[in-house]
């Protein structure tokens, strides 16, 4: 049926659509050079889903490690995390390499 190949050409299309949005979206939501490792991946996943309520999610590697501290710090006035979750953040730290 000729319908049939229509509404199947739309849902191709869709989907096309979808998965170019999904893959256009992940390119505008990275910010961290480079491929994420096994070590920053999980941290990378706390920042989107505790930091980005607020403000746009920030970058770590925009900082030096101190100014990124004192930051947590302050956020912590604003909410509560997990003990454990604040060290993850903490630990995104970045290394200072060449400032
Ligand atoms: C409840 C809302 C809220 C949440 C959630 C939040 N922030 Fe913020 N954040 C703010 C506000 C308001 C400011 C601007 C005023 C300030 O700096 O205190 C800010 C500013 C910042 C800044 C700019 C520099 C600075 O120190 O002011 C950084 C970096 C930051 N937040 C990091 C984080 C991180 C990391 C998280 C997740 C752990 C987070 N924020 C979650 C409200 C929030």
């Amino acid at each position: 049926m000729i319908a049939r190949a229509i509404v199947r050409g739309i849902h191709a299309a869709l989907l096309a659509v979808a998965v170019a949005a999904m893959v256009q979206g992940c390119a505008a939501g990275r910010w961290v050079a480079g491929a994420p490792s096994a070590k920053t991946a999980p941290a990378e996943a706390l920042l989107i889903r505790r930091c980005s309520g607020c403000h746009e999610i920030p970058n770590p590697d925009m900082m030096t490690a101190d100014e990124w501290r004192a930051s947590l710090v302050r956020m912590q006035r604003r909410m509560t995390l997990p003990a454990s979750e604040w060290q993850a953040l903490a630990d995104m730290a970045g290394s200072d390499a060449g400032r």
